[in-house]
């Protein structure tokens, strides 16, 4: 699989993560002294959404660049 590809896969299924995190620490912010472990998880899959979504953003830039300079 390319690289691109693999890291599109990643940010699909981080995104499935980041929701499941998102309404887990919802549901523990609704109760009472909810631990700020649950509070903090999201935190962690949208670092990498941010990463790989970054990677994502400028891929057609650098394709567009190797294309310009291999004609
Ligand atoms: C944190 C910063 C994020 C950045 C910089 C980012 C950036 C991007 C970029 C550049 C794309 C590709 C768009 C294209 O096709 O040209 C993309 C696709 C996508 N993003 Fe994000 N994103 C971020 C966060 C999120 C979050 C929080 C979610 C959902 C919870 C999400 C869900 C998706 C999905 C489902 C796609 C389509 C993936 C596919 O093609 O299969 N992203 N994102």
């Amino acid at each position: 699989m390319r690289s691109s590809k693999w890291v599109r896969q990643s940010h699909r299924w981080l995104s499935v993560a980041f929701t499941v995190t998102v309404l887990a620490a919802m549901v523990a912010v609704s109760r009472e002294e909810p631990a700020m472990w649950v509070v903090y998880l999201p935190l962690f899959p949208l670092v990498l959404q941010f990463l790989t979504g970054l990677f994502l953003f400028v891929l057609p830039y650098a394709s567009k660049r190797r294309a310009a300079r291999e004609t």
